[in-house]
């Protein structure tokens, strides 16, 4: 099989890294990819981002199937596109993807299909915002509709915070048109938890759950990011609570979109918070797509073939395979450039990652970050580039370094002890991903689960 992989972050080179791992697949090309993807064996670059480009490579190159990483080209239609040109390609189309691309279509359509959500109205100007703030308990959470990679989202703890993130959406427009539109929605307290699926038009098939921590700073302080580290399982999705999911935040899609005239196909990832008790939970956003970093996790625990499930999915056959997860925790921290998430600078060298030098200077190298001596460390690159085989910052999250362990703190002791190889000026890391688990999910999973170790190992 020769696969097409869109995108340029953590994620895609988790993706691509793992689809070479099939023995079905000859190759992976990723668009445009990063350093991390380039130093792959069996993965090559292309430098391609055009939805037109990407039409012609598929056809010239023969390729079976395309897997779309980020939203943005969700967001164009590249999977109407593709298919238009009878090109195969995972993702939802357009329509379905506004259950990312807009937050009040997404809330909207929660309300509609009775699926668990925090209460919300939609606001299109400044004043009528305003003057229901002043209606509201306090915390308060401000959306701005579009997207605006994880920063659109305000947790207010004051008025006057609030009403400064609604001047900056309507009358500074920080979001540009991802903020023509606002969602104000009461806040929800609980634990966060990624839950991710396949969905092929009919068939659901769950992956391993995982936590992400969106804010910048330990203790889940500091502005919110894309994500700064996450783990796989998160034991607080116990067995009754899994199947709950699936019933009211995941089939409902289907059964919803199929109303509207729509088939969703892709992957979709429900952002959930989870009440105190771990009995019910809301449904705080809808993503198109594998999260970014839980993917980096979820992808180093995974024993089945990608490939096979992604060709399962495109052949509507979810039903007839299933995914085998490693009864281990991956987890994975990840190293932002100085100045993340408001002012991200670039050009900063990066050192330790003596895995350049295994791929470009010498082959035989072999490193502690190879897979070949610790199965169980994995670094994903995401904001790097090289340069005359030296590996510079390029913004943003830098790297996700993975590790994989029996319990959470093995898996932080393998990812923290690669991370003290690798500097760079300015990183920027969490020093507590994963405690959350320790602290109170393990805990909260026993308290409720008659078999919490299966549960836990989803
Ligand atoms: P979203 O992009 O909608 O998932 O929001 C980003 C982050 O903001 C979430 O991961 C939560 O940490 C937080 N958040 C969003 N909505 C709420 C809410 N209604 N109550 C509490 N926190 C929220
Ligand atoms: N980690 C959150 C996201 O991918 O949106």
């Amino acid at each position: 099989m020769k696969i097409l992989v869109i995108g340029c972050g953590g994620r895609e080179h988790a993706i691509a890294w793992k689809l070479t791992q099939s023995q079905k697949v000859e190759q992976v090309f990723v668009a445009p990819g990063n350093p991390g993807t380039f130093l792959e064996p069996k993965i090559q670059n292309v430098e391609l981002s055009q939805i037109k480009q990407l039409i012609d490579f598929a056809k010239t190159n023969n390729i079976d199937f395309t897997i779309v990483g980020p939203e943005a080209p969700l967001a164009e239609g590249i999977v109407d596109e593709f298919r238009a040109h009878k090109l195969k390609i995972w993702g939802p189309n357009q329509y379905a993807a506004q259950l990312e691309t807009s937050k009040a279509f997404a809330k909207d359509f929660m309300a509609k299909y009775n699926i668990p959500t925090a209460k919300y109205q939609v606001f299109t100007n400044g004043q009528d915002a305003h003057n229901y703030l002043l209606t509201q308990k306090l915390p308060i959470v401000i959306k701005a509709d579009g997207l605006a990679a994880g920063k659109g989202v305000l947790v207010a703890t004051s008025t006057t915070e609030a009403a400064n993130f609604i001047n900056d959406i309507f009358s500074h427009n920080k979001f540009g048109n991802a903020g023509n539109k606002v969602v104000i929605e009461e806040f929800v307290s609980g634990v966060e938890a990624s839950f991710i699926v396949m969905i092929d038009g009919k068939n659901i098939l769950a992956l391993a759950t995982s936590q992400d921590h969106k804010r910048l700073l330990d203790n889940d302080e500091g502005p919110n990011t894309g994500g700064m580290g996450a783990y796989s399982p998160a034991p607080i999705v116990n067995e009754t609570l899994h199947q709950k999911i699936i019933e009211r935040a995941i089939q409902p899609v289907i059964d919803g979109m199929n109303q509207e005239g729509c088939i969703y196909t892709g992957f979709l990832y429900a952002g959930l918070m989870i009440d105190e008790k771990n009995h019910d939970f809301k449904v705080l956003e809808y993503n198109c797509r594998l999260g970014d970093p839980e993917t980096q996790p979820i992808m180093l625990r995974l024993k089945s073939d990608l490939a096979d499930m992604i060709d399962a999915g495109l052949n509507q056959q979810l039903d007839q395979i299933r995914a085998d997860w490693e009864d281990k925790f991956a987890l994975g921290v990840v190293l932002a450039c100085f100045g993340y998430p408001e002012h991200p600078r670039k050009d900063d060298i990066i050192t330790g990652l003596d895995s350049i030098s295994r791929n470009e200077l010498n082959p035989n190298q072999l490193t502690p970050y190879s897979s070949s001596l610790d199965p169980d460390i994995k670094i994903f690159h995401a904001g790097t580039k090289l340069v005359e085989h030296n590996l510079y910052t390029n913004g943003g999250r830098v790297l996700c370094v993975v590790g994989m362990g029996n319990d959470v703190s093995q898996a932080q002791l393998k990812a923290y002890e690669a991370i003290k190889q690798i500097k760079f000026e300015g990183m920027q890391y969490r020093h507590d991903i994963g405690n959350k688990c320790n602290a109170t999910n393990n805990t909260a999973a026993i308290n409720t689960e008659p078999t919490p170790i299966q549960a836990s190992m989803r």
